[in-house]
């Protein structure tokens, strides 16, 4: 069985993904982390991100690989464990705007595809549902109003001890939804058989109650 998770930034679909995955023994796929990855390449190697800089040599280059163990996934970006470094605001950016580049999307949708094949998988991004595993059984689109993400992403960085001013991290999600939303190819958008949840107002138990009740209904 697979299950897609869409919806804009900080909608809170990796927290709920994980939660899900565990109760079901799902594999989660998160594939936002392999944008985020992909990113960093470039940020690291000084690699202008634009649809020239990306020819089949550089992308041969950017291995990534996803390793599974007891806290979730980790990311191995070329023999380093990154998963800690993509989370940080600068990647976040760059991943939004690596992402609108077709010859990037087409090989992390291998890779992504390639993971699903033969496993009950959860997958979250933004293409999930309506390019990457489209025959998915259950499809949900998970939204909250600007402000209520914003908020969220703001106590996720308190809780790691890091400061951010609200205006801002309002500002980078406003940035990436319409990045993200307005890219030709694969943009982020829910799917016509997708079910539209919408967190802002509901607890993170709510939302995975609500989740596991559709997952189990479609079993
Ligand atoms: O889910 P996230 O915030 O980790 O994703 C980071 C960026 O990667 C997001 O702004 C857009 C891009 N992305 C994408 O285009 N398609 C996906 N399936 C997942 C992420």
């Amino acid at each position: 069985m697979k299950i897609a998770i869409d919806g804009p930034a900080g909608a809170g679909k990796s927290s709920i993904a994980k939660l899900v995955a565990r109760q079901l023994g799902f594999i989660y796929i998160d594939t936002g982390a392999m944008y985020r990855a992909s990113a960093l390449y470039a940020i690291e190697n000084g690699i202008e991100i634009c649809e020239k800089s990306f020819t089949k040599e550089v992308l041969d280059r950017i291995k990534i690989d996803i390793e599974y163990d007891e806290d979730g996934q980790k990311i191995i970006l070329c023999g380093k464990d990154v998963s800690k470094r993509i989370r940080e605001a600068d990647v976040s950016i760059g991943a939004s705007n690596i992402a609108v580049i077709p010859a990037v999307r087409l090989k992390l949708v291998e890779l992504q595809r390639e993971l699903a094949e033969g496993h009950d998988v959860i997958m979250d991004g933004r293409d999930i549902g309506t390019y990457v595993l489209p025959d998915a059984e259950l499809k949900i689109f998970l939204t909250a109003s600007s402000d209520e993400r914003a908020k969220r992403r703001l106590k996720e960085l308190h809780e790691k001890g890091q400061t951010a001013d609200f205006e801002q991290v309002k500002r980078d999600i406003e940035y990436r939804d319409k990045n993200d939303s307005e890219r030709e190819f694969a943009p982020l958008r829910q799917a016509d058989d997708a079910i539209l949840v919408d967190t802002t107002t509901m607890s993170i138990d709510d939302v995975k109650n609500c989740i596991l009740k559709l997952a189990k209904e479609k079993m």
